[in-house]
């Protein structure tokens, strides 16, 4: 392939072309088969299938599996099942697509996978997490079935720090172009000038010939607004030579751009159309959103000019009970639950996440770093990444940019997480080849890495001299001193807190205690593995949630935090042992139920007003508890028990909380905030009776009937008067029918060793979460939730 670059300036001309749909990107993720094990005959196309599972992607059969206390994926991976196993999918590609490239998009294959077609191996790819692709055209019977084999080999364990899942677990799609169309990944869109009055968009576009002969093709890429409007247009003229591809430049002016931000994430897109003559041949959209951006030594991190802090979550890619399976709808309430928060930055954890993530950072306004690895050629792991380093480091990073190189969201490129070499010497030249990989493909963000050592001289990394912006994690207590030791650099906390606590789990008095052993010593936790939801348990290393925001809060040359983690994830419950499966350092559990610590984040980073006062009202008469406030825009609260007044507190300096000592009788505790002696929140809690409803709430009314959407219900045991149980813990039996199928059942405890795909799930502290997808059907879907000795309850869903 000859790789030309020309550019053409602006035309600004309007054309008329014929319209119609040229590229054609089918969904490619049903009717697959399934066998566990490996099965290299597969690759046949007379190969006999009748004992395999027929499935839809993304799948992820490590979810699928029981926990196993020898399981070869330890305790990092959850004690979840990997090894090896098969899909295989037969098709037909229709006979008018001769003349056609067709490829198959695959977004993420846990790992190691080989692709054949027809018995031909397309290639491997042994990265877990990166998106490829193959060419099939050469391979494919046109009008005729054709078969796809997919080895996946996750088999030599332990090869994670944390759940990875196995399998097909993203979206694959099957595309077909004319010979002429844009490359894959194959535009790169800049914008060189932003103001309020005007923007140059610049578009570096690879148009591939697939021909054995050149052509002359025409070029328009045209800016629409959300509303598909057109406001801007560049066109321009080539000549590709025979199997090649030919880079075309074009510079969009526009007028008036609205700017993209955390709050108003307002994107534009831009459609480019490849002609020949006035045939429309190929069209290629790529996202667009006007923002600039900067870090800074000493004011920290700025967005379109304003000063910004970053308050960010680190996320990993599970989908809690989903395993890895990748879902737009997951995502979205993930991501939702974060937004509610405050949150306005995500860290992709350590590695690329997918597509449907980065599209939804960019539509609902995230600031995103974007980052590669966990491990380079040192190994952290016995079978992690190190063992590819050599072969794909450069071919991974690269796809890695140029998947994700046009989203606005992406405003860092992290080359790696607490990676081994930062404290040897042979750190230097890894950083500046991978600071280099990045450059040539992208110069528009810092390039960063998520660092822990920071002795300048043990740190090899930093000497480099190629990061752009340093990471830090947890190094709270010497943030301070950054300023001084590390002047003029620009700096950001990549990493923090990993504090530890389970969901609606108070522990009293003297039985609070930080967390008081070193990571692997003996166990001296709580029996029932639980850890106590005041903000007050921490791992070693970390920070408790108010240690760390505070000094954040307080220090100016810092851009900003990731909190380590936005949600709890399968795997690393450190430093807790089995049965613990999976982590404790959430905001958010794995059911996706928020642990009171989220509104202590939603006080300080979102504009919402906020009362949150915990725990819950059922204890022991008599008993001591710590009864905590989060609020804000109020001077102060009032605490009251059963109507009587239990003081006025306020925060006082860099507070984030507010408590009193409570002596507990039952009934009602109330708390009211004020501001300039008007009140302006009250919250109650009651003492729970017995359990005597389950409750459902669901967190849409309707989805779709496309195989894919879903919907969570929230399960919650209510007294007679409708207040929360908190220690309930039922066993509560499900049945779902019409339009819908049960696909994940979750209550958040991290020792909970039942299946995520069971039928039925245990409360935990009086919750649990039901997942259901939609069947296909057009029926409504209704959940019915059965428990001894109670009525059974039901909720209906619609299915459209
Ligand atoms: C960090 C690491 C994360 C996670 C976390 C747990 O050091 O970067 O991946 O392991 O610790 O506290």
């Amino acid at each position: 392939m000859i790789l030309k670059k020309i550019t053409i300036a602006l035309l600004f001309s309007v054309s008329v072309f014929a319209q119609k749909q040229a590229r054609i990107v089918e969904d490619f993720n049903k009717n697959w088969n399934f066998k566990l094990g490996d099965h290299p005959e597969a690759i046949n196309s007379n190969f006999n299938i009748s004992d395999w599972r027929a499935l839809q992607l993304p799948h992820d059969w490590s979810i699928e599996g029981a926990f196993d206390k020898d399981a070869k994926t330890k305790q990092a991976q959850g004690f979840l099942p990997a090894g090896k196993g098969w899909y295989r999918k037969v098709f037909t590609v229709p006979a008018n697509w001769k003349n056609k490239t067709v490829s198959i998009e695959f977004d993420g294959v846990f790992k190691n996978s080989e692709v054949f077609i027809n018995g031909k191996s397309l290639g491997i790819r042994p990265n877990g997490y990166i998106s490829f692709g193959y060419d099939l055209s050469p391979y494919v019977n046109y009008g005729q079935a054709n078969t796809i084999a997919v080895k996946v080999d996750n088999d030599a364990q332990p090869n994670s720090r944390w759940y990875t899942g196995s399998g097909i677990y993203r979206n694959v799609r099957l595309v077909a172009t004319n010979k002429i169309h844009v490359a894959k990944w194959g535009t790169y869109v800049t914008t060189r000038i932003i103001s309020k009055e005007k923007a140059v968009v610049d578009i570096d576009i690879d148009v591939k010939n697939d021909l054995t002969k050149n052509k002359l093709f025409k070029l328009v890429s045209t800016v629409l607004d959300k509303n598909n409007i057109e406001v801007a247009k560049g066109i321009s003229d080539g000549n590709i030579p025979a199997n090649s591809i030919l880079q075309v430049r074009q510079n969009i002016n526009m007028e008036n751009p609205i700017l993209w931000d955390t709050e108003n994430p307002y994107l534009y897109k831009i459609s480019t159309k490849v002609y020949d003559g006035s045939t429309l041949i190929d069209t290629y959209e790529t996202p667009l959103g006007f923002r600039f951006f900067n870090f800074d030594s000493e004011k920290g991190f700025s967005l379109n000019g304003v000063p910004t802090k970053i308050y960010g979550v680190c996320l990993h890619h599970d989908n809690g009970a989903l395993g890895a399976v990748e879902n737009i709808h997951a995502v979205r309430r993930k991501l939702t639950l974060m937004k509610e928060m405050g949150a306005n930055a995500i860290r992709m954890s350590h590695n690329p996440h997918s597509l449907e993530m980065m599209q939804l950072c960019d539509e609902m306004g995230f600031i995103v770093q974007d980052e590669a690895f966990d491990v380079w050629k040192k190994k952290k792991v016995t079978n992690d990444y190190h063992k590819d380093w050599d072969a794909w480091h450069k071919q991974d990073l690269e796809d890695f940019i140029k998947r994700d190189r046009n989203h606005p969201s992406v405003m860092m490129w992290s080359i790696g997480n607490e990676i081994r070499e930062q404290f040897d010497s042979t750190g230097i030249a890894i950083t500046r080849e991978l600071a280099k990989i990045v450059k040539s493909l992208d110069t528009t963000r810092p390039v960063t890495s998520a660092l822990t050592e920071n002795l300048i001289e043990k740190n090899f990394i930093y000497q480099s001299g190629a990061l752009d912006l340093l990471g830090f994690n947890y190094k709270h207590e010497d943030y301070k001193d950054f300023p001084t030791k590390f002047k003029g650099q620009k700096i950001l906390a990549s990493e923090s807190v990993s504090a530890l606590e389970t969901r609606g789990h108070y522990d009293q008095s003297d039985a609070i205690k930080a967390w008081p052993i070193k990571h692997g010593a003996p166990f001296d936790g709580n029996a029932d593995w639980t850890v106590s939801a005041y903000d007050q348990v921490k791992s070693y290393w970390g920070a408790t949630h108010e240690e760390n925001w505070k000094t954040i809060k307080s220090q100016d040359f810092m851009a900003g935090t990731f909190i380590w983690t936005g949600f709890d994830y399968i795997g690393e419950p450190d430093p807790y042992p089995y049965p613990a499966r999976s982590s404790y350092f959430g905001i958010v559990d794995l059911a996706g139920l928020p642990k009171d610590v989220y509104y202590m984040y939603q006080s300080e980073w979102s504009k919402k007003t906020v009362l949150h006062i915990l725990p819950h009202w059922n204890w022991i008469k008599d008993q001591e508890i710590n009864v905590w406030a989060y609020y804000n825009n109020a001077d102060e609260v009032e605490l009251f028990l059963n109507g009587k007044s239990l003081g006025k507190k306020s925060k006082q300096s860099d507070d984030l909380h507010i408590e009193w000592k409570v002596k507990f009788e039952p009934g009602t505790l109330k708390a009211v905030s004020r501001k300039a002696g008007k009140v302006v929140l009250e919250k109650e809690i009651k003492t729970a009776g017995k359990a005597s409803k389950i409750d459902l709430k669901a967190d849409k009314t309707s989805i779709k009937n496309d195989t894919y959407d879903l919907v969570y219900v929230t399960v919650s045991m209510l007294d007679k008067d409708g207040n929360l149980v908190p220690n309930a813990m039922d066993l509560i039996n499900f049945e779902v029918t019409g339009g819908g199928k049960l696909v994940g059942v979750d209550n958040g405890y991290q020792a909970n060793l039942e299946s995520f795909k069971a039928n039925s799930c245990k409360l935990f502290n009086g919750k649990c979460v039901v997942i259901i997808q939609s069947n296909g059907k057009s029926e409504n879907i209704q959940l019915k939730a059965t428990a001894s000795g109670l009525q059974a309850s039901t909720i209906k869903v619609e299915v459209n």
